[in-house]
């Protein structure tokens, strides 16, 4: 049995996704879903999908407790889901290649501190970029700057907005993220 647990901040359709990804598969658990934003409407995906929600203050957040907390639940794989805040360093020395995060541009373009969700959409469109995607990575130190894992690429239309933009990558979100998650998951056996 494969544990994971989701860190979220926003929507959650991505977390929505994977958990519908994995309901029929016995190997793959969702332990809980770690969320630091109490208006993100990934609170009622979490309480409609029946698993276990835990909310985080940023100084709970920081500690080693919560640190120990999560390592006692014996995970597998640390999954972030537009989850905005930067990992704290004990959780990642505690989770060495265990945590991974989806971003959604071609990093090492459009990442760093303040790239996130609209804010990408909204550069790439203004740069007139041929391509946007996702990426999805190893966390590490530095805001996604951790070894890419996976990556794909969408052309984006002449008269492409950033709410078109968008859509074009939550579609790919959609398809893939559970898809690279369970590849992680099996090579772990
Ligand atoms: C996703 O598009 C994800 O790639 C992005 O936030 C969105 C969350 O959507 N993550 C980042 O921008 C991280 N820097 P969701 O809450 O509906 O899954």
């Amino acid at each position: 049995m494969k544990k994971i647990s989701i860190f979220v901040s926003g929507n959650g359709t991505n977390l929505q996704r994977i958990a519908e990804y994995f309901a029929n598969d016995p190997e793959v658990k969702i332990v809980n879903v770690v969320c630091n934003n109490p208006k993100a409407y990934s609170i009622e995906r979490a309480k409609n999908l029946g698993i276990p929600l835990r909310m985080i203050t940023r100084e709970e957040f920081k500690s080693e407790a919560f640190t120990q907390e999560m390592q006692r639940l014996d995970l597998d794989l640390i999954v972030l889901a537009g989850f905005l805040w930067k990992i704290p360093e004990t959780l990642i020395k505690a989770f060495p290649k265990k945590i991974i995060n989806i971003h959604p541009a071609l990093l090492p373009k459009y990442g760093g501190k303040g790239f996130y969700g609209e804010h990408v959409h909204e550069a790439v469109v203004a740069a007139k970029e041929a391509y946007s995607g996702i990426t999805i990575h190893y966390v590490n130190e530095v805001y996604d700057s951790g070894e890419i894992i996976f990556q794909t690429q969408v052309a984006l239309d002449k008269d492409e907005t950033p709410d078109s933009l968008a859509a074009k990558i939550h579609r790919l979100e959609q398809a893939n993220f559970p898809v690279v998650i369970e590849k992680l998951l099996k090579q772990k056996d």
